[in-house]
């Protein structure tokens, strides 16, 4: 085995059962000291049952973990001193202002008065400032999942686990969030592992990806490792009548990497798709398939997504 001790976030064959559930059925991961992790999977996938077992706070029934390279188990408190943990469900006390939630965690991990005061200054670009000392239950959303960071960078943490933060933001406070955690790893170089079930933020954010679905990690790497694996350009169909003489059509042009049929959408993958447009017009027509809809695009995390597990990750029509 590889020591557990050169990377930020180690998981081998983690796992966790409910009752006959494999929520999390054996994953292994390494997360590089100073890399963004990208955590991407549908509800239900398993995200926060992972993060949950790498912070401590489920045990798990199967596999090891480690945060620089102490056990997730056995080193409970240590590993808490290393990380902050930012939850999918902020667990604000509702009748404490900001300032008082802050001050509390501040506490909780030894820190006087003076560095207290020191760190809300630090922190003060992502916290609303002004509403600091207003009660927390009146806060917005976006202002709850500001303060909810803000409290578990507190303590300074070399590895900041972030579950689901922009879901439910509007755009501005999803932007606030990407420019924080780029700003982290950047200016402090933390190492951050983030889950999200949308795709552009993994791409924008994440240094590498890990695709989760069903309780297993189905695919890992760049967003561009990922996106170049599924070939240059995806031209997708829809179409009216059989897919399967569609497809059978579509296999007969020059030039395709793949084609593939997901109920009535089509989708063929080249290297320069452009090129093909017209020839894929054709042999649909020559076959009698009418079409619906034709459209080509570069690679997205969805096509990775898709091609691993016949769905797509984000609503969508398979
Ligand atoms: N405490 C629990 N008891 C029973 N089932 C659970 C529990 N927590 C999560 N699950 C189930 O485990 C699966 C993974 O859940 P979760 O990790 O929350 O997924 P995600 O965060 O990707 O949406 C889901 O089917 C969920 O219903
Ligand atoms: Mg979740």
């Amino acid at each position: 085995m590889a020591s557990a001790h050169d990377a930020a976030v180690r998981a081998e064959g983690l796992a966790r059962r409910f009752g006959e559930l494999d929520a999390v059925a054996g994953v292994d991961l390494a997360v590089e000291p100073g890399e963004i992790y990208g955590f991407l999977g549908p509800n239900g996938a398993g995200k926060s049952t992972v993060v949950r077992m790498l912070t401590t706070l489920l045990a798990p029934t199967g596999g090891r973990a480690w945060v620089n390279g102490l056990d997730v188990v056995e080193h409970p408190g240590d590993v808490r001193f290393l990380i902050g943990v930012a939850l999918q469900e902020a667990g604000l006390d509702a009748k404490m202002t900001g300032r008082e939630v802050l001050v509390t965690q501040g506490r909780l991990f030894g820190l006087t008065r003076h560095e207290i005061d020191q760190r809300i200054d630090d922190l003060s670009p992502i916290l609303d400032v002004a509403a600091i000392d207003r009660l927390v239950g009146t806060y917005s959303g976006g202002m709850a999942r500001r303060l909810d960071l803000a409290t578990a960078l507190m303590h300074n943490p070399t590895v900041l686990f972030l579950d689901e933060p922009t879901t439910g933001l509007d755009p501005p406070g999803r932007l606030r969030v990407w420019d924080e955690v780029r700003r982290l790893n950047e200016e402090v170089g933390m190492t951050l592992f983030l889950t999200t079930q949308y795709l552009e933020e993994a791409d924008e954010l994440a240094d590498r990806v890990g695709i989760i679905n069903a309780g297993a990690l189905v695919a890992e790497g760049t967003p561009s490792e990922l996106k170049r694996s599924i070939g240059v350009d995806v031209i997708t169909v829809q179409v009216d009548g059989d897919p399967h003489a569609a497809q059978r059509a579509l296999e007969e042009i020059e030039g395709t990497d793949s084609v593939d049929a997901f109920g009535s959408e089509l989708r063929v993958s080249a290297s320069e798709g452009g090129r093909l447009l017209s020839p894929v017009a054709l042999a649909l027509d020559r076959a009698g398939v009418s079409v619906r809809e034709l459209s080509m695009h570069s690679p997205t995390l969805d096509d990775v997504f898709l091609d691993v597990t016949g769905t797509h990750l984000e609503g969508g029509t398979a």
